[in-house]
C-alpha cells in the first residue's frame, strides 16, 4: 500500500505528530494512529433537522463496523445538512455553502477515505461536490426511500400527492379538512421522498456515477438490507484507499454520460442537470447542458414510477430496482467507467430479471419514449432552459400563449388567484426573480400554482416559465432553469404581460415575438429590478457575489476546479 495521506499527521518523533497521536488516543487500540491504518471519515448529514437523514447515525454504525472488520479506522463526521422541507428560504442556497464546508474539513484533516452518508436533496450533491473537489478515495451511502404511505386506500408520493392534494383543495373537488387529514399518512418513516424526486434521483445518479455499491441504490430506508450495504461499504472503503480508487478514477465524462441517461430512464429529477454539471465542475470534466439533451434526450423513460408514473421507490425495489432497469439500457452506456469496486457498471447490468413490468416497462413499451431533459434555447433563453417531458402535457408541449408576467414570488402569490387576473388556460405564466442570483438560492417555485379561476374551470396544466428550479416530486409543462436569470439581466427580466411566446419543444426553441432591436430598447420596470435586492453581509453576499448560472450548475466561481488534498502546512 502507498504511504497514506494521514501518515503526515502521525508518523514522526517530532511534537506535531504528538499532538496528532495524543489527542486521537482516548481509547482507541495502540497502534490504530500509528500511520499504517487507514483513516476512514464517516461524513454524516444526520440531523434532526434533516427528517429524512434522521436515521443515518444508525447506518454509519453499520459504516463503522465494516470498517473495523477490514482493518481501517472509522470516524464519525458529522457535515453540514440540508432538510429540504425545513430551511429557509430555500435548501439550495446553502448547498454550495455545504460543499465548501465539507471540502475544507475532509482536506484538513487526518483522513485517508470518506463514506459519504446522504439522502434528503442537497446533501448527496454537496458530498459529492466536496468528495470531488479533494479527490480521496470516497464511496456514497445512499439513505433510502421511505415506505409508501396510503390516504383511503390509496398510496401517497411524498411531494408529488402533496402538489396534487393542495390542487385540488384549491379546485374544491376534496375539502380543506380531507386535505389536512393526509398529513398524517404521507411520511411513515425513516428515510427521503419515496417518489422519483431529487433524492432518489440523485441516489440513482451517484449509483450510475459509479459512486455506490452497484445495486444499493433504491434500497429502503427501512430495509435490513440497507444496514448489510453499509456495513459491506465500510469493508469497500478501506480497500479503495489501499487501491487508491479516487473520485477522479470513477466520475469520468463518460460516467457523467451514463449518469444522465439514468436519469432519463427513470424519468428522473430536474434537479439532477445542476447538481451533476456541478460535481463534473468541480472536476473540471466540460460537462455542458447540451451534454443533458444529447445522451438523455431520446431515452425511453421507463420507470412507472411518481411523478412521471404511478408507483413509488419501494415499488422500484420490488421490481428488481435500478440496476435492472439500466439493464435494458445497457447498450446505451459507456462501457468503460468503473465503480467504487474497480469493475465497470456494465458488468452489473447481466442477469438483472424486471420482476414487474408494471412498475418498470419493456424498453419496447415504455412509460414514455423520447422523454429526457430536453434544453430550450432562444431569444428568451440564450444560455439555455430545461423542460422535463415525461411530466409534462404532450400538447402543450408545442404551444404559444401570451404571457402573464410575476416578478417574484410574492407577486405571483399575490395576484395569481385575483378573479380579475387576465389569464386563460393558453396564457404562458412567466415568474422571475427567482434564480440563483435573484432570489437568491434558486427556490423550487417554478411549478407556479393554477389561478384558481381557470382550476374551478378543470384546467389542470398550463405552460409555465422561470429561471427557478422545480421539485423533482413535482410535475407539469413547466420551462425551467432559464438562463441567464432575469437578475443577471437575462431577456426574462425584459418581457412583458401580453408578449407572445413560443415554446416548440420538438425543435427546442423557447422565444418571444420580439426582435432583438426591441429587445436591446426596454429595461427591465422598477418593480423587477427592486425585486433583487443586494445581500450585504455574510454567506448570502458571497453567495451573489460568485454564484454562476444554472446552465453551469450554478456552483461558485472560484470552487470550480479539482483542488486535491494537500495542506502544506500547519501550526502547534
Ligand atoms: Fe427530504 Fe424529499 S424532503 S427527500
Amino acid at each position: 500500500m502507498n504511504r497514506l495521506r494521514s501518515a503526515d499527521w502521525y508518523v514522526g518523533a517530532d511534537r506535531n505528530a504528538y499532538i496528532h497521536r495524543a489527542w486521537m488516543r482516548r481509547g482507541l487500540p495502540e497502534d490504530a494512529v500509528d500511520g499504517a491504518k487507514p483513516q476512514i471519515a464517516i461524513a454524516n448529514t444526520a440531523s434532526d433537522l434533516t427528517p429524512c437523514n434522521m436515521h443515518l447515525n444508525e447506518v454509519a454504525e453499520s459504516v463503522k463496523q465494516g470498517v473495523w472488520a477490514a482493518g481501517g479506522v472509522p470516524y464519525n463526521l458529522p457535515v453540514v445538512s440540508l432538510g429540504e422541507t425545513q430551511v429557509r428560504p430555500t435548501a439550495m442556497l446553502w448547498r454550495n455553502m455545504a460543499a465548501m464546508a465539507m471540502e475544507e474539513m475532509f482536506r484538513a484533516n487526518p483522513i485517508d477515505g470518506l463514506v459519504l452518508l446522504g439522502g434528503c436533496d442537497k446533501t448527496i450533491p454537496a458530498l459529492l461536490m466536496a468528495a470531488a473537489s479533494v479527490d480521496i478515495p470516497a464511496v456514497v451511502v445512499p439513505g433510502g426511500p421511505m415506505m409508501t404511505g396510503h390516504f383511503r386506500g390509496q398510496a401517497l408520493g411524498c411531494g408529488t400527492d402533496v402538489w396534487r392534494l393542495s390542487e385540488e383543495a384549491r379546485a374544491g373537488t376534496i375539502t380543506g379538512a380531507q386535505f389536512l387529514e393526509s398529513e398524517q399518512s404521507m411520511i411513515r418513516g425513516r428515510g427521503h421522498c419515496n417518489t422519483m424526486g431529487t433524492a432518489s434521483t440523485m441516489a440513482v445518479a451517484a449509483e450510475a456515477l459509479g459512486m455506490t455499491i452497484p445495486g444499493f441504490a433504491g434500497t429502503p430506508a427501512a430495509d435490513a438490507r440497507l444496514l448489510s450495504l453499509s456495513h459491506e461499504t465500510g469493508r469497500l472503503i478501506v480497500e479503495m484507499v489501499a487501491a487508491d480508487r479516487k473520485p477522479s478514477d470513477i466520475m469520468t465524462k463518460d460516467a457523467f454520460l451514463n449518469a444522465i441517461v439514468a436519469v432519463a430512464a427513470v424519468g428522473g429529477s430536474t434537479n439532477s442537470v445542476v447538481h451533476l454539471l456541478a460535481i463534473a465542475g468541480r472536476l473540471g470534466l466540460g460537462l455542458t447542458l447540451d451534454d443533458f439533451d444529447a445522451a438523455g434526450a431520446g431515452v425511453p423513460v421507463m420507470a412507472n414510477l411518481q411523478p412521471s408514473g404511478l408507483y413509488l421507490m419501494d415499488d422500484l425495489y420490488r421490481a428488481g430496482g435500478a440496476l435492472a432497469l439500466l439493464s435494458q439500457v445497457k447498450d446505451l452506456l459507456h462501457p468503460d467507467p468503473i465503480t467504487v469496486t474497480g469493475a465497470p457498471l456494465v458488468d452489473y447490468l447481466v442477469d438483472r430479471p424486471v420482476y414487474d413490468q408494471t412498475v418498470i416497462f419493456p424498453r419496447e413499451t415504455p412509460l414514455m419514449a423520447d422523454a429526457g431533459i430536453a434544453v430550450l434555447r432562444g431569444n428568451l433563453a440564450p444560455g439555455g432552459a430545461i423542460i422535463k417531458p415525461a411530466a409534462a402535457t404532450p400538447a402543450l408541449l408545442q404551444h404559444v400563449g401570451t404571457a402573464v408576467v410575476f416578478d417574484s414570488v410574492e407577486d405571483m402569490r399575490a395576484r395569481i388567484d385575483d378573479p380579475d387576473l387576465e389569464v386563460t388556460a393558453d396564457s404562458v405564466l412567466v415568474l422571475r426573480g427567482c434564480g440563483p442570483k435573484g432570489y437568491p438560492g434558486m427556490p423550487e417555485v417554478g411549478n407556479m400554482p393554477l389561478p384558481r379561476k381557470l382550476l374551478e374551470q378543470g384546467v389542470r396544466d398550463m405552460v409555465r416559465i422561470s429561471d427557478a428550479r422545480m421539485s423533482g416530486t413535482a410535475y407539469g409543462t413547466v420551462i425551467l432553469h432559464v438562463a441567464p436569470e432575469a437578475a443577471a439581466g437575462g431577456p426574462l427580466g425584459l418581457v412583458r404581460t401580453g408578449d407572445v411566446i413560443t415554446v416548440d419543444v420538438e425543435n427546442r426553441r423557447l422565444s418571444v415575438a420580439l426582435t432583438d432591436d426591441e429587445l436591446r430598447a426596454r429595461r427591465p420596470d422598477a418593480a423587477t429590478e427592486a425585486a433583487y435586492a443586494a445581500p450585504v453581509r455574510g454567506w448570502t453576499k458571497l453567495y451573489v457575489d460568485h454564484v454562476m448560472q444554472a446552465d453551469t450548475g450554478a456552483d461558485l466561481d472560484f470552487l470550480v476546479g479539482s483542488s486535491g488534498d494537500a495542506v502544506t502546512r500547519e501550526s502547534h
